[in-house]
């Protein structure tokens, strides 16, 4: 199975990512966790260039960036990982782009529509959506770190992503879960858990 993760800066992903690595780990289940952009050595270095506030970057560039990172991190993570039987849970993937480059910095959904088309990328089997208000993202955001290239965006950019997450989640209903991420992380982890184990039962909670 190949799940995404996805929402705003500040939603709460890593602990969400955090907890099912543990449950999935208890489980004796076999998976990989890992990210975009930044999970191959060519994307690590993508991703500092991508988020290095001091870097001029064109939203064309930005874009093929974003899926250079992606075709990489999909011929040697994702795929030998699904090849092997595993889970394979990624933080961010497709649906940032569409939020992130489409709806953020205005890229037409067809230019990305025909990139996905073109480089035939696989699309995940679930993807988790953590919905929340971007002000309390962005606060959540700022006090934990220096704001980087994507999170010193204005309120205004970030709304945009998180109508851009919506409008893809009701589109693609067989494909998200959409979580309201303004709630205590356990009960979040709980509740992806469970959502999750009606699609594969060995992720059931054993009581
Ligand atoms: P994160 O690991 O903290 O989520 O940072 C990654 C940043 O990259 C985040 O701000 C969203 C951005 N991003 C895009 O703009 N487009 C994409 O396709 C992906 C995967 C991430």
């Amino acid at each position: 199975m190949f799940i995404s993760i996805e929402g705003i800066e500040g939603c709460g992903k890593s602990t969400l990512v955090n907890g099912l690595s543990e449950h999935l780990q208890n489980k004796k289940i076999g998976h990989v966790i890992t990210k975009e952009p930044g999970s191959t050595s060519i994307g690590k270095i993508l991703r500092k260039i991508l988020l290095d506030k001091k870097q001029q970057i064109s939203p064309l560039t930005e874009l093929l960036l974003m899926f250079s990172d992606r075709l990489d991190h999909l011929e040697k993570v994702i795929k030998p990982s699904l090849k092997e039987g595993k889970i394979v849970i990624t933080d961010r993937y497709i649906d940032s782009t569409y939020a992130y480059q489409g709806a953020g910095r205005g890229i037409s959904k067809d230019i990305i529509n025909n990139l996905v088309t073109q480089t035939e990328i696989l699309l995940p089997d679930k993807t988790i959506l953590l919905d929340l208000d971007p002000e309390i993202g962005l606060k959540r955001a700022s006090s934990r770190n220096e704001l980087d290239r994507f999170e010193s965006e204005n309120l205004e950019f970030h709304k945009r992503l998180r109508k851009s997450f919506l409008k893809a989640a009701e589109i693609n209903p067989k494909r998200f879960l959409v979580i309201n991420a303004d709630d205590e992380p356990k009960k979040i982890l709980q509740s992806v858990i469970n959502k999750l184990s009606t699609y594969d039962e060995r992720l059931k909670e054993s009581y």
